[in-house]
């Protein structure tokens, strides 16, 4: 039995290839529970391979993951409903179903795996879902092209949340929306992991978003995870590649903007 020490994602010796190209060998990854774990690494280094392999869409070459405990390599699907139930996932681009509605879009994962759910209360499900990630009510009814970008990522937010899941997998949930759309979202994430009390696997190469709400950071380089921890533990171990990424030009901006909302939540206390 997996009991509360335990890690909700444990990854060792991950190997992933496709034809001659390795994308990941000996990688290893521990997900804590209740953490926000952000994911970083250059384009192309495989976070979503990586994401795609713990959720079990992905075959690895070889190695082992266990979510809550329970291996989900080389299943079948009948095998792993229990767990994919405690999971929800916001896809890299985020796609809607075009076609449906947004409370359409979140019945989708309640229709998968409870389908005898009535009507109604997928509609009552859906409609708190919507409200529950900053959406005006009247959203619902709304197709995915008449939202903003960061309505779309809220309303794929809203669905990932559907089935009230413990673990959440977001890969790069900010990426086109603007510093305030993204800051916004960022909030919200965190908002939700507390009051939820959610585990967060959280892909992303916005800095804002790592210094703003990650517990801690994975660092993926050379086909492994290379290092994770706080930013700050991070920064201690002099790797040119995490030296460049946390105080280059992004990352100094990143700090400033911290810095910027540090001194205003202060000004908002005192006043
Ligand atoms: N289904 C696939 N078939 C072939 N190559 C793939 C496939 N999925 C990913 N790759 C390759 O694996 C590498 C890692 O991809 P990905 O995980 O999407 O990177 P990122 O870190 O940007 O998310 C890339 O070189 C990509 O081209
Ligand atoms: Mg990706």
């Amino acid at each position: 039995m997996a009991d509360d020490q335990d890690p909700v994602i444990r990854v060792r010796g991950l190997k992933n290839s496709f034809g001659d190209q390795v994308v990941h060998e000996g990688l290893d990854l521990d997900v804590r529970r209740g953490e926000i774990l952000g994911v970083v690494g250059g384009s192309g280094t495989g976070k979503s391979v990586l994401m795609r392999s713990i959720i079990g869409l992905q075959v690895p070459d070889a190695g082992e993951v266990l979510v809550f405990g329970e291996p989900t390599v080389d299943r079948e699907e009948s095998e792993t409903l229990d767990i994919r139930k405690r999971w929800g996932v916001l896809f890299q681009g985020g796609a809607l179903f075009s076609t449906l509605t947004v409370a359409e879009n979140v019945q989708v994962p309640l229709k998968e795996f409870y389908p005898e759910l009535p009507l109604s209360l997928l509609d009552e499900i859906a409609s708190y879902k919507v409200v529950m990630t900053g959406l005006p009510a009247d959203a619902g009814p709304k197709f995915p092209a008449e939202l903003s970008g960061g309505m779309k990522k809220r309303a794929g937010l809203a669905r990932a949340l559907a089935l009230d899941p413990e673990l959440l997998f977001l890969d790069e949930p900010t990426a086109g929306l603007d510093p305030i759309g993204a800051a916004a979202f960022d909030e919200l994430t965190k908002s939700l992991q507390k009051t939820l009390g959610l585990t967060v696997f959280l892909i992303t190469h916005d800095l804002d978003t790592l210094y703003a709400i990650c517990d801690r950071v994975a660092v993926l380089a050379d086909k492994k995870v290379i290092a994770v921890g706080t930013i700050d533990e991070l920064l201690a171990l002099d790797h040119p590649w995490i030296e460049e990424y946390f105080k280059g030009p992004r990352g100094r901006a990143a700090v400033a903007t911290q810095d910027a909302h540090k001194t205003q939540a202060h000004e908002k206390a005192e006043a």
